[in-house]
């Protein structure tokens, strides 16, 4: 039996980050997407893993950003990660609804992702018109999608950063 679970640094990093290497290799850190998750620290109680017989066999991680001047806050979703033995089983869409439920319960408004739309559409995210949010680092832009909790969706457009509060030395 699979569980989704909130991370438990202690026990689960060390196999969250090994899932993480075995999928997307050394090339990961080279992404943008990853310039918005150095020097910060990613949010464990919205962050989700599945568990089968203690190992970890999935990783959705979430990360505090903020968007724009006045700045948004919002999370950012991933890095999604699904064993290779466990995919087609719905566990990808099971820990990115886990992840937005529980931003959502903790108050976040907004959840920005960058991957496919066909795989992140039907979970609710919607693509980003050209141009409206800016990364720290080149980006297909047909791949930036953002969800709003709200009933409508905020006027949200400019620069995503880790906000100050957040940033630590590393
Ligand atoms: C992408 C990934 C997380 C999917 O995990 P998974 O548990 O196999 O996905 P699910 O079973 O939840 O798939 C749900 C649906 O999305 C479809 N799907 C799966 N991968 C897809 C992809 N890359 N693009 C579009 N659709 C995809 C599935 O066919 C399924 O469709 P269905 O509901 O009509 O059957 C997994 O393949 C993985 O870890 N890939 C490597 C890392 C990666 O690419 N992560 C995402 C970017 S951060």
């Amino acid at each position: 039996m699979i569980s989704i679970l909130p991370e438990n640094p202690a026990v689960h990093a060390p196999a969250i980050e090994a899932l993480y290497d075995r999928t997307f290799g050394p090339g990961h850190f080279a992404k943008t997407a990853e310039r918005l998750r150095e020097g910060s620290a990613s949010l464990p109680d919205c962050s989700r893993v599945a568990v089968e017989a203690g190992r970890v066999v999935g990783a959705c991680r979430i990360w505090p950003v903020e968007i724009g001047d006045p700045a948004t806050p919002a999370v950012f979703v991933g890095p999604l990660a699904v064993d290779e033995a466990h995919r087609g089983k719905s566990l990808g869409h099971d820990l990115v609804q886990a992840t937005l439920k529980a931003c959502h319960a903790q108050g976040w408004q907004l959840a920005l992702i960058i991957g496919a739309p066909a795989y992140f559409e039907p979970l609710g995210f919607s693509r980003v018109p050209a141009g409206r949010i800016k990364l720290p680092g080149p980006q297909d832009p047909d791949r930036i999608l953002i969800q709003s909790f709200g009933a409508t969706a905020p006027d949200v457009h400019g620069q995503v950063r880790v906000p100050a509060s957040r940033r630590h030395v590393v």
